[in-house]
């Protein structure tokens, strides 16, 4: 039994059964009893017996307690939880929503492919990588595809846009699955005795995902049925209507929150991450094998061509199920050699017989006790060389299709077999099919980054694909914390917890405005050699020092001050900035300042120093509902400030450098605290962008009443707004426009917007940035009419700490995880 938690502790659990039958027992030994602590546990990778198990005895057999206790807590009473007669109910509840009608839905796919498309272009490369992307993991992408998909198929929608209702967690929703899940491998590995686990961390997963489920539950249960649907078709334009959405279905027959929660959670889990790694682990096969590769995409082009941009995939579902044979030839040996779910099991529900394995010959009949457990391994009986043949460890789709195509019983179960069949087998496989034909149309090469490049497959906990690095720890990692203040209380222990392999050295060192390295007094050369991790304002060592360095995270919103240094120019190094932090202080500030203008706050304080009463000039206070704020450049403080503005009664204009036409292209992909901003880019009610005047004039011309300047400083963005751009306030906008200036004081022409202040072309300004700054003293823009000016301290924040350090947090797990990182500088954009 150690031998075998060891083994899944390295993921190679799968392979241990067959090392352990054929090293301990012999190769032509397929059926064996294994004691374990205090039970004996049968292992067979016998298809007779297989099939008596799951299919001709199985009224004998059903899932284990264990199992379903293991995984009750994260997913709740459903199908895969449950044994008897509450297992058929909910197999009959469930099983319409795979009706040939429902899985042949390609749209839905073609829907999610596209988002996929997206997610890979944000990994191209420059010109230097001749049309390749930069090496990134394609898992991850895989499985927010599937949660999509499924979150679709199972709740009626995918993107939660509903205005109205607060959005569920969808960005991290997916880390709390895939650790609720890694907590439900151990408790099963443990067995009866998984009550020793402590429970805390388990209890977080399992708490955020139920949340996510219950936010749809909540949403059907709150408006009646035909609302719903209507409410879901108007919002992702499909037509729900026709469609089996499970949750809807089931809320006709129980308004239960608990078994609506449960039941949908069950098959949600089962169908993303599944299909998920099943597309990972035929990504990961193809850019081993290059002649299958060329062989598949030429079958691609031959039927359906190139992918064309903005052109439907112009297939059906029949011509993906019935004209690619090598396509579902190299899906069927995928899971062949890498079966998603790779063990099985059943314990005995009365005492019963195994057709073979006994006897001197082992042909005879066994006797299997009351509550003995047997284990199936899947991946062992697809890889019996007397039943696949000598070249079983190869990957070669060819032989489901050579000699009239393979026939296959109880020795090929990815899908497991009999009365609890996967009831999601066809639906995932015409989605992975319908994925992999619009890859390979757009894409017409992939190579593998893994390094190295040879490194063993690793099976992880059941169901995910995890390649030699793909997934990691930070094992080896050293992080370099250089900070103008002490260590924030907490910090260091939450990190050890978080990240046990972690080594972090915190050093504490005054702020610097530039790019300053440390003095060798300070910290010695030593210390630099193996940090491959920094955290600093802009203290940054000389490359040579710090040679392993991997990934700089800046505790600056901005990067300017570190383009000049070698460390950015002359490597590779990730720079990451602290883009997000500063979006609730600062929309605080634009709006407070607005307000107090609109309110007369800074006249009334002037009035009460000299305790004086006058409220001659209340007829002119506006209030700010129905007004439109104008945001200039909508990141991370414009739409928390669209956020704050909208929840005003404020209509809400964006104006990006680069278009933004589709819903994802809208999105935020950077950090920002919990719950803020504008995730999903759906608050403003008009997109203005483009690099010219004449687009920078179309959005100043839009009927402004609050500008609020919030794009970062760059050659572009050098004097933006000059005399011609005041001017055009004044004429189109009456005059009547307020200017927020948040960003940095170049973006203005100082002189110009003084001009338009005295002049009435705009209402009035308030500033947290000048140019130059610090503003002089004695400056004219001091007294100039109508402005409120601040020291540029609009980005301060008690919090400023403690969000710095969750964007650490963040890219820690995500380098962990091989995704990358949040707010990661484009050396070539310079942001
Ligand atoms: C490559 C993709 C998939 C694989 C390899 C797979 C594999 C399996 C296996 C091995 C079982 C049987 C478990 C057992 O015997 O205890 C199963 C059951 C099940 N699968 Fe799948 N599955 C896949 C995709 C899906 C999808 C996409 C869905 C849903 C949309 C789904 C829904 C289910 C359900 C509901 C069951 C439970 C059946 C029952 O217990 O009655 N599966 N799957």
């Amino acid at each position: 039994m150690i031998e075998g938690l060891r083994a899944t502790r390295t993921d190679r659990g799968p392979q241990y059964v067959i090392e352990a039958l054929d090293g301990e027992m012999g190769k032509d030994v397929h059926t064996a009893v294994v004691p374990m602590f205090d039970y004996d546990l049968i292992v067979s990778r016998d298809p007779v017996n297989v099939q008596a198990v799951l299919a001709t005895e199985s009224a004998d057999w059903d899932i284990s307690e264990h199992r379903a206790a293991s995984w009750l807590p994260f997913v709740g009473l459903g199908i895969f939880t449950s044994r008897g007669e509450h297992w058929k109910h909910s197999r009959a509840l469930i099983r319409p929503q795979f009706a040939l009608g429902q899985i042949n839905d390609l749209d839905l796919f073609e829907r999610h492919v596209q988002h996929l498309f997206a997610a890979i272009d944000r990994h191209q490369g420059d010109e230097t990588e001749k049309g390749w992307t930069r090496a990134f993991d394609l898992q991850p992408l895989f499985y927010n595809l599937a949660l999509d998909v499924m979150t679709e198929m199972l709740y009626g929608y995918s993107l939660p846009v509903l205005p109205g209702y607060e959005s569920p967690d969808r960005e991290n929703i997916g880390k709390h699955m895939d650790a609720g899940k890694a907590w439900v491998e151990t408790r099963g590995a443990l067995w009866k005795y998984r009550w020793l686990l402590p429970s805390k961390e388990f209890k977080k997963h399992c708490a955020a995902v139920h949340k996510y489920a219950e936010w749809f539950v909540q949403l059907r249960l709150q408006r009646d049925a035909e609302r719903y649907l209507d409410g879901l078709q108007q919002h992702t334009g499909a037509a729900n209507k026709d469609r089996y959405v499970l949750l809807h279905e089931l809320a006709k027959t129980t308004q239960d929150p608990v078994e609506l929660r449960s039941q949908t959670l069950n098959v949600l889990i089962a169908g993303r991450d599944t299909t998920s790694a099943l597309l990972g682990w035929v990504f990961y096969l193809l850019c081993r094998h290059q002649r299958v590769w060329d062989k598949l995409r030429r079958e691609v082009l031959d039927h359906f061509g190139h992918y064309v941009p903005g052109q439907a995939s112009g297939f059906g579902f029949r011509q993906v199920r019935d004209s690619l044979p090598y396509l579902h030839a190299v899906i069927n040996e995928t899971l062949r050699v890498a079966p998603v779910v790779p063990l099985n099991d059943r314990v005995a529900l009365r005492d019963t017989v195994l057709p073979r394995g006994g006897g001197p010959n082992r042909d005879q009949p066994v006797f299997v006790p009351k509550g003995t457990q047997i284990l199936i391994p899947t991946y062992a009986l697809a890889q019996r060389p007397d039943i696949w043949g000598p070249d079983v460890d190869e990957f070669r789709p060819e032989r489901w299709i050579e000699n009239g195509g393979r026939k296959h019983g109880f020795e090929y179960i990815p899908f497991g077999g009999g009365v609890r069949q996967c009831l999601g087998q066809q639906f995932a496989r015409i989605k992975s099919a319908y994925v992999i034909i619009r890859m390979m149309q757009r894409y017409d090469q992939v190579a593998n980054a893994e390094t190295p490049p040879d490194a063993r497959m690793r099976f992880h906990h059941t169901i995910e694909n995890r390649s030699g690095s793909g997934v990691q720890t930070l094992k080896g990692h050293k992080l370099l914390i250089v900070a103008p203040w002490k260590e924030p209380a907490g910090c260091l222990a939450k990190l050890a917890a978080e990240f046990p392999d972690l080594q972090v050295i915190y050093h504490v060192q005054e702020w610097s405005a530039t790019s300053t390295p440390l003095p060798e007094a300070e910290l010695p050369k030593e210390t630099w050699k193996d940090v491959t991790i920094l955290l600093t304002f802009s203290n940054l060592p000389a490359p040579e020092d710090a040679p392993k360095l991997e990934y700089v995270q800046l505790m600056s919103a901005g990067a300017n001050h570190v383009f000049d240094t070698p460390l950015f120019k002359d490597t590779e190094v990730t720079f990451c900035t602290a883009n997000g932090v500063h979006g609730p202080q600062i929309s605080e500030w634009v709006i407070t300042t607005y307000l107090a203008f609109e309110h007369h706050v800074p006249e009334y304080l002037e009035l009460q120093k000299k305790a004086h009463w006058n409220r001659s000039d209340m007829m002119s206070i506006e209030d700010a509902v129905s007004k439109t704020v104008g945001i200039l450049g909508y990141g991370s403080i414009g739409r928390q400030t669209a956020r704050v503005a909208a929840a005003m009664g404020m209509t809400v204009h964006a104006y990006t450098l680069h278009p933004r036409p589709t819903p994802d292209s809208r999105r935020d992909h950077g950090w920002r605290p919990p719950g803020l901003g504008d995730p999903d880019g759906s608050l403003p009610a008009k997109w203005f962008s483009g690099a010219s005047t004449a687009d920078l004039h179309a959005f100043l011309a839009s009927g402004l009443d609050l500008l609020v300047i919030a794009t970062p400083l760059t050659e572009r963005t050098q004097h933006l707004l000059t005399k011609a751009e005041f001017e055009l306030l004044g004429s189109c906008g009456k005059g009547r426009t307020f200017v927020s200036n948040i960003a940095r004081g170049p973006v203005i022409n100082t002189e110009d917007l003084r001009d338009a202040l005295e002049r009435g072309l705009i209402r009035g300004a308030a500033l947290d940035v000048t140019d130059p700054e610090p503003l002089p003293d004695g400056h004219p823009l001091w007294g100039a009419r109508n402005v409120i000016i601040t020291p540029h301290v609009s980005g301060a924040s008690t919090r400023y700490v403690e969000r710095v350090l969750a964007i650490l947090e963040c890219n820690l797990s995500r380098l962990a995880e091989g995704v990358e990182l949040v707010n990661r500088v484009d050396r070539k954009r310079g942001y």
